[in-house]
Order: structure tokens, then C-alpha cells, then sequence
């Protein structure tokens, strides 16, 4: 079953929508929704902001439901210039930017034992962008699609100093406030997991004007993304069964 999961209400508002819902469940104050979905099994969850929260929903869902792999989706802020409100970005990586040991000699985001990147599982990877090729190819003035690192903080970001930083010490694309600690919650319990955003704002100074003026049509680009991958895995298996 594929766990899906994002952080606020309206991110995932169009998931809830189209999900065929056979059952809810409410653990730890948070509600998790199983059905179908664009022909996969999934459970849905609003998660909450924030790592801790990102934390929890994942566990749980991990404990609760015969998950084998997970797509957080959402909303980011744009750390490069060649990223507009409405692109699209996939993770290959994820990082906790506000890890702090460096009081020991370690790197900014640096875990003991772990390192500073985890990897996004690199099929889902693949996937994710096969199915943005497929849902875009004859679409004008289509949404890009970067691949590459994500940092998450507790933070929403809207400073262009941080902006800088985040760039020069993680080599970041876009920074949000869940996708490493599900990533992290993932590898300790060896689910693939992937984390597919899109740009809301440009995390500068006006960043909280453009988040609250982008948040549904940007929600809309995410939807519309990982419904391409839930139909590709659909039809994928579809062609396997028959084959
Ligand atoms: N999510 C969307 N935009 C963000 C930002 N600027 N900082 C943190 N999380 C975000």
C-alpha cells in the first residue's frame, strides 16, 4: 500500500476529493484515510507542520497499515533563481538544515551514524519523473521539473541570507518544513519514500505573501503530479498482469 502524506489541509484537499474511502482511522490526533485511488491502494494523511509532526504521521502510518513506500507532497520555497512559483521539484536527497552538532565538529545537518543526506529511494525517483514527462509532454507553458536536494528546518524561510546559506552549505533547491523527517523516519524502518513539491514562493522577504496567494493553485500542481504516478503504477501493473 502506498502512503501518502502531506502537511496542510489544503495540500491535500484534492487527494481527498478523488480518494474512494473504505476506511478512517484516527491515531494521535491525527486521521488516516484508506482507499483508492487513481486505481492504487493508498492511505492519505494530513500530517501538521513541522518535523516532529512529519515524524509522527510517518511512524504511525508505518505501524499501523502494510505501507511499502511513501510520497509526502506539498508546498516549498525556491532556493535557486531558475525555480518560478508552480514548478515542480523532486528530492534526491533530503537533509534536516537545522541539525546542529557543530558545537562537535560536525557538518551543519550532520546525524551521527547517518550523515547529512538521505536519499530519496531512486526508482520513485525515476517514476516521479517519467510520470511529469507523461502528464506534461503536450502542455504549454508547463511547470519544470528539478530534480535535486530538499532541506527541511522548522522554519518557514523568508530571508535572503538564509536563502544563501542553504544554497552554499546544502547545495539546496528548495527548502520546506517535513520532507527530511519523514525521509529519515523512512530509512530507519526501510520504506522507500519520495518527496515531490512545488514551488509556492521564493522563501525571500515577501516569501508568507506569495505562500498564502500560491498555496491552492500550487497545491493543484502537486496533485496533479503524484495522480500521474499513482495511474502509471496503475497501468504498469495493468500491462504486467496481462503480459
Ligand atoms: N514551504 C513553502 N514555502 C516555504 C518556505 N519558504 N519555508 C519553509 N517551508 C516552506
Amino acid at each position: 500500500m502506498i502512503g501518502l502524506i502531506g502537511a496542510m489541509a489544503e495540500e491535500i484537499t484534492l487527494f481527498r476529493e478523488n480518494l474512494d474511502e473504505i476506511e478512517m482511522k484516527t491515531i494521535a490526533r491525527m486521521t488516516y484515510r484508506r482507499g483508492m485511488l487513481k486505481g492504487q491502494e493508498v492511505v492519505l494523511l494530513q500530517s501538521g507542520i513541522g518535523k516532529v509532526n512529519a515524524t509522527i504521521g510517518t511512524q504511525v502510518m508505518i505501524d499501523h497499515f502494510d505501507i511499502d513506500q511513501i510520497i509526502f507532497t506539498g508546498l516549498a520555497g525556491g532556493l535557486v533563481p531558475n525555480l518560478s512559483q508552480g514548478d515542480m521539484v523532486v528530492a534526491n536527497t533530503v537533509t534536516q538544515y537545522d541539525f546542529d552538532l557543530t558545537a562537535f565538529g560536525r557538518r551543519h545537518g550532520e546525524l551521527p551514524d547517518i550523515g547529512r543526506t538521505l536519499e530519496a529511494d531512486p526508482r520513485l525517483v525515476k517514476l516521479a519523473c517519467f510520470a511529469y514527462d507523461d502528464s506534461y509532454k503536450s502542455v504549454p507553458n508547463a511547470p519544470k521539473l528539478l530534480v535535486g536536494s530538499i532541506v527541511s528546518g522548522d522554519r518557514f524561510v523568508s530571508d535572503p541570507r538564509k536563502i544563501e546559506w542553504l544554497q552554499r552549505e546544502f547545495g539546496a533547491v528548495a527548502t520546506e518544513m517535513e520532507g527530511a523527517a519523514v525521509g529519515y523516519t523512512c530509512f530507519v524502518n526501510d520504506v522507500p519514500f519520495v518527496i515531490i513539491r512545488s514551488i509556492s514562493d521564493s522563501a525571500d522577504s515577501g516569501a508568507a505573501d506569495e505562500f498564502d496567494s500560491f498555496l491552492v493553485r500550487a497545491s493543484e500542481n502537486s496533485f496533479k503530479m503524484v495522480s500521474s504516478i499513482l495511474e502509471v503504477m496503475t497501468y504498469r501493473q495493468e500491462a504486467g498482469e496481462m503480459a
